[in-house]
């Protein structure tokens, strides 16, 4: 690990797959030499992720930060800050980060933290995004890559991915479409963060 570089640091809680795709394409695309940038290390608040075996596989650090083990949203945070400015992170990638962040949280990583949300942002903001867009008799659905404020799913949007809704989509069904245009659209957004830093 190169100390002098601008360290990428992904927070996670389930199978990790776009933190996957974000690594491949840094790997690809050669980001340490383009942007000087590294993906330094995977956090997830959840010890039995799936995304952390994969973290294992892609040879990333990876470490395990349970919230449970906590008794407020506070403390929790405050413990996350800690492990995360090890790194002194140029920016901070919450890829299917489920928890709901405290101002201070938000306020510290401020301008270098992005997300990505399941929806078309502003619309469906919070949890069970594709069944939602499908009660609402949406025709189109998607993804949407933010930079992280207070307010939850809110902040500038930096990209967006639509797909078709069609006859017969179930929310899984959907989930899975749009997470497969995520997986572009989250390295793609991430690069373009990197050209602009
Ligand atoms: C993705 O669909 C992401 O948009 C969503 O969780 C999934 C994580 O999948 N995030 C949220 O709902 C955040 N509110 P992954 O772990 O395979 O990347």
């Amino acid at each position: 690990m190169d100390s002098h570089k601008k360290n990428i640091v992904i927070l996670i809680s389930g199978s990790g797959s776009n933190m996957a795709c974000i690594v491949q394409a840094a790997r690809r695309e050669q980001w340490h030499k383009r942007f000087d940038a590294q993906i330094a290390c995977v956090i997830s608040n959840r010890p039995n992720a799936e995304g952390l075996s994969l973290a294992d596989k892609l040879g990333l650090a990876n470490q395990v930060l349970d919230h449970q083990l906590f008794a407020s949203r506070q403390a929790f945070d405050a413990e996350l800050m800690q492990l995360i400015d090890r790194w002194q992170p140029a920016l901070v990638v919450l890829a299917g980060f489920m928890r709901i962040l405290t101002p201070d949280f938000v306020e510290h990583y401020a301008g270098r933290m992005l997300n990505i949300h399941p929806s078309l942002l502003p619309a469906f903001t919070g949890l069970h995004t594709h069944q939602r867009a499908i009660d609402a008799g949406c025709k189109v659905a998607g993804a949407t890559v933010h930079q992280v404020v207070a307010e939850l799913d809110h902040g500038p949007i930096l990209a967006q991915a639509v797909v078709p809704v069609v006859a017969g989509d179930t929310a899984q069904s959907l989930a899975a479409r749009v997470l497969s245009q995520e997986h572009l659209l989250y390295p793609k957004a991430i690069r373009e963060w990197l050209e602009r830093a």
